[in-house]
This record gives structure tokens, C-alpha cells and sequence, in this order.
């Protein structure tokens, strides 16, 4: 004959299961979080860029083939399926990418056959572009500059046919600004910026943060003739 169990017993058993399946979940996700940081640690990662890191492939897809970054790289690079869309928006020609990082943008370019004329005021910044272009097999399509944009922008003058504007955004608290203005850009207030670039070409793309001022963007957009489109 079954033995009657009293039901608060039958419930407490029940409840004891779910507690210690829910420890072992822990349990786990703690290990594999342990694991998750030491293969960033080995890999150089400071805490600081961390969270960075666990995006790495969407930043490079192809990440685990030698791509390297510096810390201001790994928080400023366009992620790869943006830089892709911005490519898109060209048709061949030459790009001076004007402020080029570790490259996220200029890869894609060049991979749009572009020519790119890949400009950085850090000379690291630029030794690590063109290692990235290396893994993306491009660098043979862009000219690697270190210097000022500004100090540069009129030996370029009528030299490209597009200007790409990818400026800092002043580090990753852009994010807690409820409206961005443009005088936030750096290393200047991004209507300076875009006049320079005008002196370039007049087909500019400039990639600004999503929280930016649209009045802002509207007025910039009309320094230009015709007026440039604004996408999200
Ligand atoms: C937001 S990052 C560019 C990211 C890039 N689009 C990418 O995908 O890697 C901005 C870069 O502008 C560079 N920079 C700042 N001032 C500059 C200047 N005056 N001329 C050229 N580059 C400059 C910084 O060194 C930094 O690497």
C-alpha cells in the first residue's frame, strides 16, 4: 500500500528541488563567468573595457584572427555592422576617413572598393588600423596617415569624395547626456568640423551619437547645398 505523505512535506520537497537546481545554475554561471574574465585578462583586457570585449565579434567578426585594440579602440571603434551601412552609402571613389581609430570604418570601405585615405592623430591608433586592414586582407586599398586632420584638411582640398566624420564622442559617458550638442565633439565643436570637411568635398557622412541634438543635426545638414539627409 502507498504511504500517505502529509502535503506540506510533499510541497517543502518540491520547493527543497527547485532551490538546489537554481544554486546549481548559479553555480554555473558563476564558473562560466569566472572562465569569461580570465580569458580576458590573458587576452590584456583591463576591467575598464571588459564589457567591450564580450561584444568583441560584433565589433570584428573577424576578432579571433589577430585583431588588436587599445583601450580608447575598443570603446570608440564603429561596431562592424554599422561601419558596413556606412560603406554602403558610398559608391567607389576615394574616402578620407578623417579621424580613422583602429579602422572599423576604413576596412569597410576599402572592402566596398573604396580607395581610403585613413587619417589619425595617434600613431598607435594607426599601427593598429593597419594590422586590422591586414586580417580584413585591405590594406593594400588605404594610404595610413598619422597626423591632425585640421593641419592636414587643406593639402586635401578637392582630394576625396567623401569625407567620413567618425569624431571622439568624449569617452563612453556620451551615453548619460540627454541631449548631445555638438559643441560636445572633440577635438572641436562639430560645425567647425563639418566646414573643414567642407573644404574637402561637399558629400560628408558624419557619424554622431543617437542622443545627439537633432535641431543641431538639422542646421548642420543645411550648411550644405543641397541639405544632407539625416538616418538614424
Ligand atoms: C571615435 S574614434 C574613431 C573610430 C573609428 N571610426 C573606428 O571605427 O575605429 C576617433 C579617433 O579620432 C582620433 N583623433 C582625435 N583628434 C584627431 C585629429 N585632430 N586628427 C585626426 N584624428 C584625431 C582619435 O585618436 C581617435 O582614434
Amino acid at each position: 500500500m502507498k504511504k500517505k505523505v502529509p502535503i506540506d512535506f510533499k510541497v517543502s520537497a518540491a520547493s527543497r528541488g527547485r532551490r538546489s537546481k537554481k544554486k546549481k545554475r548559479r553555480k554555473l554561471s558563476k564558473r562560466r563567468g569566472v572562465k569569461v574574465k580570465e580569458k580576458a585578462k590573458e587576452e590584456g583586457v583591463t576591467p575598464l573595457v571588459e564589457k567591450y570585449w564580450l561584444q568583441r565579434y560584433d565589433l570584428f567578426s573577424r576578432y579571433d584572427e589577430g585583431i588588436k585594440m587599445d583601450e580608447e579602440g575598443w570603446f570608440s571603434v564603429t561596431p562592424e555592422e554599422i561601419a558596413v551601412r556606412h560603406a554602403e552609402m558610398s559608391r567607389g571613389g576615394v574616402v578620407i576617413d578623417c579621424f580613422t581609430g583602429v579602422g572599423g570604418n576604413a576596412i569597410q570601405f576599402a572592402k566596398m572598393s573604396c580607395h581610403v585615405v585613413a587619417i589619425d592623430i595617434d600613431a598607435k591608433k594607426v599601427e593598429l588600423a593597419y594590422n586590422n586592414a591586414k586580417i580584413y586582407g585591405v590594406e593594400d586599398y588605404i594610404d595610413f596617415i598619422v597626423g591632425d586632420f585640421f593641419q592636414l584638411a587643406s593639402s586635401l582640398e578637392g582630394n576625396g569624395d567623401i569625407a567620413f566624420l567618425s569624431p571622439p564622442w568624449g569617452g563612453p559617458s556620451y551615453k548619460a547626456i540627454e541631449n548631445f550638442t555638438l559643441d560636445r565633439l572633440k577635438p572641436k565643436d562639430g560645425y567647425s568640423m563639418f566646414q573643414v570637411a567642407q573644404t574637402i568635398t561637399p558629400n560628408i557622412i558624419m557619424f554622431l551619437p543617437r542622443n545627439i541634438d537633432l535641431h543641431q543635426v538639422e542646421e548642420l545638414s543645411w550648411l550644405s547645398s543641397p541639405p544632407l539627409s539625416v538616418r538614424d
